[in-house]
């Protein structure tokens, strides 16, 4: 008995423990009720009355030895996590959180849609893969027209009547075709036209379209919206000026522009001298198209417009390059990170 007593006793002189798991592991070991310790006690009951004075006394310093190591190592951990504290400069500057950037197009888009949200446009969104019914013959494109080819499409090879939209009028059929007059709604969404990409065209953009039907809307409802729109967008000083058009799901069309806002009509690159800058297409929905929405045109009558979003957005920014909203080249991203 004296043997194992001296033989835990060199074993806890030998241990080091480097941790709270250690030390923990210690007192489970040694320490607990049926630790080593406790249990030496237990088989004290055994020893023989000539030799439990000796025995007993070990075994107690042997239990308070423990429980003094046991203690001191605690302490020792304790005072390691304080200076470990101390060690850590409350004053300094947190840990910078980088925050995301929305993409410039978004966030102009974002503001079109809050401007016509005042007016009660709601918005709705439809496909990108469309076909031809949604995309031109619905819209008044006869067969064969050369109106078609005023956009370049990007048609599926296997199903010509498949393709990317050109445009996001589109999707003025698809609600006509879904909702009860009065509709009032706009549409943005990415497009796609089979066109070279330079600095100032590319084959993929984004447009917003609008639509309005109900009974009695006239060429006046259509020129108020979009000129608070265009107050709204620009600032209260800006013009608008109309001018005749043609487009085939519209009677009569127009093309909207605005006193050019750099130079405030005075003459500039953006506006080429001419003091105005074309931001949309616009017009009365054709007859036709309401008939192939099975709306009748004797009933109810809309307006109609569609924007790009690429060129106010390149305006805004003083951007030069069109090419940089579809590259993800982070250090283009990142300038915009003001607005989330
Ligand atoms: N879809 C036309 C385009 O992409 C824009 C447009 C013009 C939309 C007149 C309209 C409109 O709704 O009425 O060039």
């Amino acid at each position: 008995m004296i043997d194992k007593i001296e033989e835990i006793r060199k074993k806890i002189d030998a241990l080091q423990p480097k941790n709270a798991e250690e030390v923990e592991e210690f007192r489970l070991k040694y320490l607990t009720k049926k630790g080593l310790i406790p249990s030496l006690f237990k088989d004290f009951k055994d020893v023989p009355p000539e030799q439990k004075k000796e025995i007993g006394q070990a075994l107690n310093q042997l239990k308070t030895y423990a429980q003094m190591k046991y203690n001191q190592w605690k302490e020792e951990l304790g005072k390691d996590r304080e200076s470990k504290a101390a060690d850590i400069d409350f004053s300094l500057p947190a840990n910078f959180v980088e925050l995301g950037a929305r993409h410039p197009i978004s966030i102009v888009l974002n503001d079109m849609v809050d401007i016509f949200n005042r007016l009660g446009f709601t918005v709705a969104e439809g496909p990108e893969i469309e076909d031809d019914f949604h995309n031109f013959t619905a819209l008044n494109f006869p067969e064969e027209h050369p109106a078609r080819d005023m956009q370049d499409t990007f048609f599926f090879e296997k199903n010509p009547d498949i393709l990317l939209r050109t445009h996001t009028s589109s999707v003025q059929i698809r609600a006509m075709q879904k909702l009860k007059p009065p509709i009032r709604q706009i549409y943005p969404g990415r497009v796609y036209r089979n066109e070279a990409i330079s600095a100032r065209s590319h084959c993929i953009f984004h447009q917003v379209e609008g639509l309005y039907v109900d009974k009695d809307v006239s060429f006046a409802d259509l020129k108020q919206t979009l000129y608070y729109f265009a107050k709204e967008f620009i600032g209260p000083d800006v013009k608008v000026r109309f001018r005749p058009s043609y487009f085939p799901f519209t009677e009569p069309s127009a093309e909207m522009d605005i006193s050019c806002f750099l130079c405030g009509g005075k003459g500039c690159k953006i506006c080429k001298k001419t003091g105005w800058v074309e931001i949309l297409g616009c017009g009365m929905v054709d007859p036709n198209v309401l008939k192939f929405c099975n709306i009748d045109p004797e009933e109810y009558s809309g307006f109609a417009f569609g924007m790009g979003i690429e060129r106010p957005t390149l305006v805004k920014y003083r951007i030069e390059d069109i090419r940089l909203f579809f590259e993800n080249d982070i250090r283009f991203l990142k300038q915009f990170r003001s607005v989330i």
